[in-house]
């Protein structure tokens, strides 16, 4: 598959929906020009961009810090802990704010599903907002990164095996990568206990056992178990967990030589994964990261194309 080239232009990021095949395509060969050391020419000198992170997150945060400081935006700081957040203000009103003082693009993370809708329909919200993920609702820049990095390991989608594995009901995760590798023409598995998986995902993709997908698949996408969300229903010990649904050492010496192991990150290693297999030669989970500060430039670069 050859990437043609194109400048994008987009309004907001919400959802990996809301792109078409074109433009994950041309995001891709944008933020690989990045990497190789392209320079962004913007529309206007200076741009004003605010992260604004209600949910933890470190590699999410911190990779458009760097993405903005490297394309040379002017990143305006804010900590909802030290924000008029503490004073009861909505998000909507801290959005409001920060369109009033001329930030011109928001990345937000929130645990509400769908927080972006309210801002998005606003008459009075100018700024750009990119979904840094919602809730168990979608994370479009980690799906970005992710088919980047599956990309630049195979150069190619079509017919491609990938296993989706583990805590799928509430991984955003899963949500955004098996609508668009589907889209892409990979053969989507999933697998991970029943207790998380949903009727629902069967257009993307077929629900196996793990020891009947590990020899079979190109790329092994572990997902992390999201305890934060299953707060007074812990089914499984680690040790159990990893034993029925993880990638054992034993399960991992059965994938084939060229596959690859993902993951999102953070990692609860030797829960989803063993831990000498997070750093080991078949793994591309520090790739993954690397990829997400040039995703997140092209991304960046083509919301503030969208502006001009
Ligand atoms: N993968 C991911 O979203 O990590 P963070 O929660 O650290 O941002």
């Amino acid at each position: 598959m050859i990437i043609q080239s194109q400048a994008i232009s987009l309004k907001h990021l919400l959802t990996v929906e809301s792109l078409s095949e074109a433009e994950v395509l041309g995001l891709i060969k944008r933020a690989s020009e990045f990497k190789a050391g392209a320079k962004c020419v913007l529309p206007k000198e200076k741009y004003f961009v605010a992260n604004l992170f209600f949910e933890n997150s470190t590699r999410t945060h911190k990779s458009f810090e760097v993405a903005e400081k490297k394309l040379g935006l002017e990143v305006i700081e804010f900590d909802a802990s030290t924000s008029s957040v503490q004073k009861g203000e909505t998000l909507y009103d801290t959005v409001l704010t920060m369109s009033a003082i001329g930030v011109d693009a928001v990345v937000i993370r929130h645990s509400a599903e769908h927080y972006y809708n309210e801002l998005v329909e606003s008459k009075t919200i100018q700024c750009s907002v990119i979904n840094g993920g919602d809730g168990s609702g979608q994370h479009p820049t980690q799906c970005l990164l992710d088919l980047m990095t599956i990309y630049q390991e195979f150069g190619y989608f079509e017919g491609l095996k990938v296993a989706i594995v583990g805590d799928l009901t509430h991984s955003r995760v899963a949500k955004s990568n098996m609508q668009m590798l589907k889209r892409l023409g990979a053969q989507v598995y999933f697998s991970g206990p029943l207790e998380w998986y949903d009727e629902s995902f069967e257009v993307y993709g077929k629900y196996l056992a793990i020891d009947e997908l590990v020899d079979k698949v190109d790329v092994m996408m572990m997902l992390r178990v999201q305890h934060e969300r299953h707060v007074g229903n812990q089914q499984f010990s680690k040790e159990q967990y990893h034993q029925t649904y993880g990638l054992t050492l034993e399960r991992a010496k059965r994938m084939l030589p060229h596959a690859i192991i993902m993951h999102p990150a953070p990692v609860n290693r030797d829960v989803e994964l063993a831990d000498s297999l997070v750093e080991g030669l078949q793994s591309r989970i520090v790739q993954q990261m690397t990829n997400g500060v040039y995703i997140r430039m092209a991304v960046l670069e083509a919301i503030l194309n969208g502006k001009a």
